[in-house]
């Protein structure tokens, strides 16, 4: 699965080291070839010797030491690699990346990889949440690091809290997502909504939800990178789209409908990860409404919903899937949704529980079939649900 891939793990000084050495093991399985490069402070928590056997690979933890001929460690590591995956990332690594210092074998190694790099970080919670680490953090990401928020549970320091290594599973997971380009969705044309859309009082106001868009986009970007044809029909987000997807803006429910139903018979698979406003207000004031009375009635009319119109005309070959973000009996609430709209599957989560709140990365949610099948999913980021989700879909795809 991973053959021919050359990944450089590096292991920092964390009590969540001892796990690295799993996942040494499962990518050396795969077919990778792995080396390691440990820092002082990992040395103290596991022993170099149990990497050396794992991925029958010499294990790295100097500066100084020549490589056969006149290579350097750091640059012949940095330029062999095609993913450098740092498991567990200290808040200690986290700042010296993101502020371009490079004071041993693996700090150097990851200044000068032009390469794909993943950052497990884990730590105590209060260091995690410690302004400075998140800003690091914050900085790594928009320099294009790829980061896993860790998960939440209970600490080594024996405090409960985010900052545990997540699952290897979903470690490995995202190393195969970067790593293997599958194309499994080519031919396919997807029809993806997102953001949670606006419907104005005046010129200035506005009605609308915590929606972040996050989901869909995640959905828009995974599809694309399968291989498939994106329409992303996005209320506004404040984030950039996925390159390659055919974008189109609508800010009002009625556009997104407007829009949808135009674009529809090209879809083959239609996410509608929208959030959209369910009453819109029956009138618009031109200008801004002034404070008078103590009391402001605002008239409000439903608006079309466009994933039942769309199951009203579903075609043969094509896939509905819904979102039901819920804040109580979720199962009950999800399932009724299932079958008025007419869906294939539907994405449920609690938006009280934490972890799958509003706005944030990550989610955890329960995929539910017509037949009443459930499937559910820990905790995860958006952006590895996404595939999840794609690879749930496509069997249905291929019944059709
Ligand atoms: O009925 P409810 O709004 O909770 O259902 C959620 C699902 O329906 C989501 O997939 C959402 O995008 C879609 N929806 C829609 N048009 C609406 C309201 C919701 O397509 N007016």
């Amino acid at each position: 699965m991973l053959t021919e891939k050359f990944i450089t793990l590096g292991i920092t000084g964390g009590i969540a080291a001892y796990k690295a050495a799993e996942l040494a093991s499962t990518l050396t399985q795969a077919g990778a070839e792995v080396h390691v490069i440990m820092t002082r402070a990992a040395q103290k928590f596991i022993r170099p010797i149990t990497f050396q056997a794992l991925t029958g690979q010499p294990v790295h933890t100097a500066m100084f030491t020549r490589l056969t001929g006149w290579r350097v460690a750091h640059v012949d590591l940095a330029t062999r690699s095609d993913l450098i995956v740092i498991v567990p990332a200290t808040a200690n690594i986290l700042g010296k990346l993101a502020h371009g210092i490079a004071d041993d074998l693996l700090s150097t190694t990851l200044l000068a990889a032009t390469c794909l790099v993943l950052l497990c970080p884990a730590m105590n919670t209060g260091m995690y949440q410690n302004p400075i680490v998140q800003a690091n953090i914050n900085r790594l990401k928009e320099l294009g690091y790829c980061i896993i928020e860790p998960a939440t549970g209970w600490l080594a320091c024996g405090q409960e809290g985010p900052g545990r290594l997540p699952a290897l599973d979903l470690i490995f997971n995202q190393i195969k997502d970067l790593l293997i380009k599958i194309s499994d969705w080519q031919g396919l044309t997807v029809m993806v909504t997102a953001g949670g859309t606006k419907e104005p009082l005046d010129p200035i106001r506005h009605i609308s939800n915590r929606s972040s868009g996050k989901m869909g986009y995640a959905l828009a970007r995974a599809a694309l990178k399968r291989g498939a044809q994106v329409i992303l029909i996005s209320a506004p987000t404040g984030m950039s789209p996925p390159a390659g997807a055919k974008v189109i803006w609508v800010e009002r429910a009625r556009e997104m409908y407007e829009q949808v139903l135009t674009h529809a018979s090209k879809a083959d698979v239609v996410f509608k990860a929208a959030a959209v406003a369910d009453y819109s207000p029956r009138f618009t004031a031109n200008q801004k409404i002034k404070k008078k009375d103590e009391v402001y009635l605002l008239e409000l009319e439903k608006t079309p919903d466009i994933l039942f119109e769309l199951g009203q005309r579903k075609q043969p070959h094509q896939i509905l899937v819904g979102f039901a973000a819920e804040t109580e009996n979720l199962e009950e609430n999800a399932r009724r949704k299932l079958a008025q709209k007419n869906l294939d599957l539907i994405v449920a989560n609690d938006v009280t529980q934490p972890g799958s709140e509003f706005g944030q990365d990550t989610n955890i949610v329960k995929i539910i079939y017509p037949d009443g099948k459930i499937i559910s999913l820990p905790q995860m980021e958006k952006t590895v649900l996404a595939h999840h989700i794609l690879d749930l879909v496509l069997p249905l795809r291929l019944k059709k």
